[in-house]
């Protein structure tokens, strides 16, 4: 079985802090920060330096306990207000990715269900603790589920091509879209890779390729807009993303450039996946037009190769995420099972399997 890099980790007890891979620095450096408070994580998951929707999820639960480990000695009440202001806080850290609101969905209900029990501001620390720990042991599952439920979708010396990175970069485990891949390899399967550089900041060329080339797989970095002359010149057997949010109707919210990979892949009568968990479904929402897309820093594509790249005059617009109808996608592949020609009675059969309410 490969190993794959841990993005982030708790050490420690209850006083303890979150170890993670600075991913700004990557491929030229692998630095690992310690980050102890919840302002600190805020900023780091703003800046990137840990990204991908699951792994925000599971840095959030961690914020949350960030913001309550130094208080074991107060009252069940104060740590309760602490926990209530962090899940506050961490929730104004990213817009898009809906697995930051579940994280923090399920430490909130957890806080305010072990304190309603009469637990003391210790027990309460520690529940919180626990809960983090199984949001981030549980994602770990999951990826694993998602790649051999994808691994079968893929024969030997098939060809994928992939967009920014839903790697064990991006997630609590082994990843998302690449996932199966992983699986694949595991199984014997011959598989290359590849990835898009990812526009304007690069997760593909800097995070998807250095971590598909340390664990042996053949992968070839190109900028976005080949994407579709190498499918037209037959080098593409299917396209596997990630996401940031699926809505119940099936419409699939990814890194910007997604959509117009999806589009590519239609016009050449190639398979579109979508791998996520179902933690990324956002079961209040049906259109993916009402997906509040984040939109980042100008300097992100007027100077994001270290220097000045566009003139003074011109406006810069820079919304990191679009949204990919379902009609576009072949298949939606989760934890539970691959969802074909996903549509919102597929989806809802998928969440009711899972117990998931909506
Ligand atoms: O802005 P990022 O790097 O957080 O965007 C990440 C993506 O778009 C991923 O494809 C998505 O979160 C899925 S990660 C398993």
């Amino acid at each position: 079985m490969s190993q794959h890099p841990e993005t982030l980790h708790w050490h420690g007890a209850l006083d303890g802090h979150v170890r993670m891979i600075e991913q700004t620095l990557l491929p030229a450096e692998h630095r690992v920060i310690e980050v102890s408070n919840v302002k600190d994580m805020i900023a780091a998951i703003r800046r990137l330096a840990v990204r991908g929707a699951p792994a925000i999820g599971v840095a959030a639960a961690y914020g949350v306990v960030l913001g309550v480990g130094s208080l074991p000695e107060s009252s069940s009440d104060a740590v309760l207000d602490a926990a209530e202001t962090s899940c506050d806080q961490l929730a104004e850290a990213r817009p898009t990715a809906v697995n930051l609101f579940w994280a923090l969905n399920r430490m909130r209900s957890k806080a305010r269900s072990v304190h309603g029990e009469g637990a003391t501001g210790a027990e309460l620390c520690q529940a919180l603790l626990d809960e983090a720990l199984a949001i981030h042991s549980s994602d770990r599952d999951t990826c694993r589920r998602i790649g051999e439920h994808g691994a079968a979708l893929l024969n030997n010396d098939q060809t994928v091509l992939t967009h920014c990175n839903a790697g064990a970069l991006a997630t609590g485990g082994m990843g998302t879209a690449l996932a199966p891949i992983y699986v694949a390899q595991e199984e014997g399967k011959n598989i290359k890779v590849y990835a898009d550089e990812t526009r304007p900041l690069l997760q593909g060329a800097r995070i998807t390729a250095w971590e598909l080339s340390s664990a042996g797989i053949d992968v070839t970095v190109i900028t976005d807009g080949m994407a579709a002359r190498v499918m037209s010149e037959g080098r593409i057997d299917c396209i596997i993303v990630g996401s940031d949010r699926i809505t119940r109707g099936g419409d699939v919210c990814n890194k910007i450039g997604t959509y117009g990979v999806a589009i590519a892949a239609r016009h050449h009568g190639l398979p579109f996946y979508v791998a996520a968990p179902l933690s990324t479904v956002d079961t209040n929402l049906i259109e993916g037009g009402d997906i509040p897309i984040e939109e980042r820093d100008p300097e992100e594509i007027s100077s994001g190769l270290g220097r000045r790249i566009t003139p003074d005059g011109s406006k810069i617009y820079n919304p990191a995420f679009d949204v990919t109808p379902r009609d576009l996608v072949t298949a939606i592949i989760t934890e539970v099972g691959v969802i074909q020609n996903p549509n919102q009675g597929k989806m809802e059969q998928a969440l009711n399997s899972a117990g998931i309410s909506y």
